[in-house]
């Protein structure tokens, strides 16, 4: 089934530059599509104008649609809590809260209004064990965030996100900052959790999506240049600039 459907999608920043420009995507649900390119080329603009964190840069234009679900997100009616909600995003630094392990896990089901022991404790554990967490901190919950490695804070993050049981997961760049062994974690995650959800990452490197992506999205300078099947991107792309780029010739 569709889940995100990209129509003449065009995003222009305040100071001028057209950021994305016309872009059309379809995206499947269980899949990871990677969104690859070189710098400047517009993933993470991108990815943030799906759940409208756009609303709060310098945007001065959008048009066209980005629908999710069947529902267009720029449509000023859409209700943004819910829409991230639904649409859960991971930044390549991370970023817990000043709290507990658990705190931070359950932080946004009690934000939510949920008190009840059990069923934060499930949702802590649940979280946990798919962001491939749990093992590493089960006997420490109550350990301060910070007390943890960098790669297990972005698990962590992963698992505050994932708490929510959002349908899609966005993703940049969130292994940048991290251990082999990190990141080879949050990829066998991906792995497991495309079985549930949506997942769209700004990989950390062209390898990166190679081992993990179903689908493709090459971005040049605010266009997508190229959207196939992952296996297509980096064997046989029919643009020349794809080839170039996963050939490592550029970016
Ligand atoms: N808040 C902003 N205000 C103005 N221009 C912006 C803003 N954020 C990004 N841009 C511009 O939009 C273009 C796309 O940037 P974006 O960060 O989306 O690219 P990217 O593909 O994620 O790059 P990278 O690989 O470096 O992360 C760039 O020209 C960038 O300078
Ligand atoms: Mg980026």
């Amino acid at each position: 089934m569709e889940k995100i459907v990209v129509e003449n999608f065009s995003l222009t920043y305040s100071d001028g530059a057209e950021s994305l420009q016309n872009i059309n995507l379809k995206i499947n649900e269980h899949t990871i599509t990677a969104l690859i390119g070189p710098a400047g080329g517009g993933k993470s603009t991108f990815l943030r104008a799906m759940n409208r964190l756009n609303d709060l840069a310098d945007v001065a234009a959008l048009s066209g649609h980005l629908y999710i679900n069947g529902q267009d997100v720029l449509d000023p009616k859409t209700n943004v809590i819910q829409l991230r909600r639904t649409v859960g995003i991971v930044f390549a630094r991370p970023l817990p809260l000043p709290l507990t392990i658990y705190e931070n896990v359950s932080f946004g089901l009690q934000a939510a209004g949920e008190r009840r022991k059990a069923v934060l404790d499930e949702a802590v554990e649940r979280a946990l064990r798919q962001a491939q967490l749990w093992d590493e901190v089960y006997d420490r919950l109550g350990d301060s965030a910070f007390a943890i490695s960098g790669g297990q804070q972005q698990r962590l993050c992963i698992a505050r996100v994932l708490a929510l049981q959002p349908e899609i997961i966005l993703l940049d760049e969130p292994t940048s900052a991290l251990d082999p062994i990190s990141t080879a974690k949050i990829e066998t995650s991906l792995l497991e959790l495309k079985e549930k959800y949506t997942i769209v990452i700004a990989p950390h490197n062209i390898q990166q999506a190679a081992r993990i992506a179903d689908d493709v999205a090459f971005f040049l300078q605010g266009e997508v240049v190229e959207f196939a099947p992952a296996e297509k991107i980096f064997t046989t792309p029919k643009d020349r600039r794809t080839l170039d780029y996963v050939q490592g010739r550029f970016g």
